[in-house]
């Protein structure tokens, strides 16, 4: 559990890769009243990331970092989120695996979501896999990040049901929509409200 700082919100940064539906949801969140997070910070590794234009509509920082020399530019975002008081992550479809030096300076302090029921269809390209398999369910996972892909501990998972008409696409929008309620909901887990 994250202690909460009172009616003071714990500052959040959130990282993103692409789309940054996830990103949106969240911001919408952390501005309710009784949201234990404030986003302080939105960090990409593409500059082109299409989430990145809710860093201007909502007016919150971004920084976009290369990735190409990860432990260099890992230091450079560590002392970034250290400036700016950061004490939680969320990542939300951040694309870079994250390494074990970073972690342990944001030990419990980091969350990822992820289109599937974990541990089942870790990875990329979910949908695809679910749908070539014949699942009956899939679904959506809030966890804890650790340095193994995908296979922290699970905070909440939601189980979606599977139509037989479902293609990958429609599946991802039905996950889509249910991560958006999952994540908000997986942080007051966090921070036992
Ligand atoms: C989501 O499906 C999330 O579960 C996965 O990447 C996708 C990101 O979507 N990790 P968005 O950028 O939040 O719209």
């Amino acid at each position: 559990m994250v202690q909460s700082t009172g009616p003071k919100k714990t500052k959040c940064a959130v990282f993103i890769s692409g789309r940054g539906s996830n990103l949106k949801s969240l911001i919408e969140f952390s501005k309710k009243k009784n949201s234990p997070i404030s986003i302080e910070l939105i960090i990409s590794d593409n500059s082109k990331s299409k989430g990145l234009k809710y860093a201007k509509i909502f007016k919150i920082r971004k920084k976009i970092f290369n990735y190409r020399n990860n432990s260099f530019n890992e230091k450079k975002i560590i002392r970034e989120l250290n400036y700016y008081n950061i004490k939680f992550v969320c990542l939300a479809g951040f694309m870079k695996i994250l390494s074990k030096e970073f972690i342990k300076n944001f030990k419990g302090k980091i969350l990822n979501i992820h289109p599937s029921l974990l541990p089942k269809y870790k990875g990329l390209n979910t949908h695809h896999r679910v749908i070539s398999n014949n699942e009956k369910y899939s679904g959506c996972t809030v966890h804890f990040v650790n340095s193994r892909l995908d296979s922290g501990k699970i905070i909440l998972q939601k189980k979606v049901k599977i139509s037989k008409t479902d293609t990958a696409n429609s599946l991802k929008k039905k996950i889509l929509f249910q991560e958006h309620k999952l994540y908000p909901k997986a942080i007051r887990k966090v921070f036992n409200l």
